[in-house]
């Protein structure tokens, strides 16, 4: 089954070369693009769509969510409006709901969470342990992302349980915790944070899970300067996340771990870097300077934006909402924000070029071949985003060459 997508008024690719065409179309075949161009050029498809001179723009990837959890963290959030800081002690409080609640609820409001996310234009999503903090809530929590999410991270260190020895705890991450989860994770992460892991216990968690097989990330530098994001490129990591305080050195590091990268083609084998995840809705919520992302883009740094929902810093799937901020507060132009949560996104799950078979296509960006992740907005260009903020502007979303709203 074919479909073409005609009448579009800009189509951003956000492919390699940046192209953004007037008076597009786009062929789906499948789960694939087929075909994009000039729609006076189009192909005959199966059945036609006209996108009524609209913008399209590459679904969302959402790089960063945290949504296996239950309960509600209102009073915290109302106790930080009048003055309070956030600390990591508020995971405690989710943790306890999310132990109480039972696989059906669980996987019910996770489930709920993905289909918001979706109804607002996000296509790919990763999402994370980190609420379970003991083996067997780690892994069930696992279990359950696993069924809602594309991406599935392993967060048990993401929080000492209280009553519980760092080091010990530390221990069991690396040991038994990471066995019951390892079935239905491709990522680890670990908080590296006054108040959550030292640099010591972050070092054994991201050796232990590299050592299992898994890609990295790092929760870094988010409450201050520190060692994140020393540690995410000393790893290897794919992305640091949060970036709110750096020092020189971290910046250059970033820049540093993307020379010699050889951009879109990953068959020529050149090292990757570590992306730099923005999250400016967790910066607003929690009242932290938003993370220099106009800095890292002009050092050379990849860029990746990503909702961070989670009950504690950062409760909106928007993605939208995430892309006005970044151009309106962080200084990024309409292009380069919606490239940081689509390719972006993608660059730092890895899923940024594919093979052309199901299951492995690039996510992301719109090029033939890559799967058909397509956000159809109820405006003429993407630059409405940011020119009309807060508006509903997701008219149509395709995932995986399926119509999802
Ligand atoms: O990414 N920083 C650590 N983890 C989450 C917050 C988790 C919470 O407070 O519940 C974050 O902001």
């Amino acid at each position: 089954m074919s479909t073409l997508i005609t009448n579009i008024a800009e189509l951003m690719t956000q492919d390699p070369d940046h192209r953004v065409l007037k008076r597009a179309a786009v062929v789906i075949d499948g789960e694939r693009i087929a075909w994009l161009g000039q729609a006076a050029d189009a192909p005959a498809a199966d059945e036609s769509v006209d996108a009524g001179g609209r913008a399209l723009l590459p679904g969302w990837v959402d790089s960063h969510t945290h949504l296996i959890f239950a309960g509600d963290r209102t009073a915290e959030f109302e106790a930080r409006m009048a003055g309070e800081s956030y600390s990591a002690g508020g995971i405690a409080v989710t943790t306890g709901a999310t132990r109480s609640t039972g696989d059906f609820d669980l996987t019910r409001l996770a489930m709920g969470r993905v289909a918001e996310a979706v109804s607002q234009g996000t296509t790919y999503l990763e999402t994370k342990t980190g609420y379970g903090l003991d083996v067997d809530n780690e892994a069930r929590s696992a279990r359950i992302a696993s069924t809602v999410a594309d991406e599935v991270t392993y967060l048990g260190a993401h929080l000492v349980p209280a009553g519980m020895d760092a080091e010990e705890y530390t221990d069991l991450v690396c040991g038994p915790m990471l066995s019951a989860v390892r079935p239905y994770v491709r990522w680890a992460d670990v908080f590296c944070e006054r108040g959550a892991f030292t640099e010591d216990q972050s070092r054994r968690v991201l050796q232990a899970c590299r050592d299992a097989g898994l890609g990295l990330r790092v929760h870094g530098n988010q409450l201050g300067e520190g060692p994140g994001v020393r540690l995410a490129v000393e790893f290897g990591a794919a992305s640091v996340d949060h970036v709110n305080y750096l020092s020189g050195a971290d910046v250059d590091a970033l820049a540093a771990s993307w020379s010699g990268w050889d951009g879109w083609d990953s068959d020529k084998g050149t090292a990757r870097g570590t992306v730099a995840t923005c999250l400016p809705a967790c910066d607003l919520s929690t009242r932290q300077p938003l993370a220099p992302g106009r800095e890292l883009l002009d050092a050379g740094v990849q860029l990746a934006l990503a909702s961070n929902c989670n009950p504690g810093t950062s409760y909106t799937s928007s993605m939208a909402f995430c892309v006005t901020t970044a151009v309106l507060q962080m200084r990024l132009s309409v292009h380069e924000a919606v490239r940081a949560a689509t390719y972006g996104g993608a660059l730092a799950l890895g899923r940024e070029s594919g093979n052309d078979v199901d299951g492995e296509r690039a996510v992301g960006s719109i090029a033939v071949g890559h799967r058909a992740d397509l956000h159809l907005l109820n405006a003429p260009s993407a630059t409405h985003l940011a020119y009309r903020p807060g508006m509903p502007l997701t008219h149509a979303v395709w995932r995986a060459g399926g119509r999802a709203r």
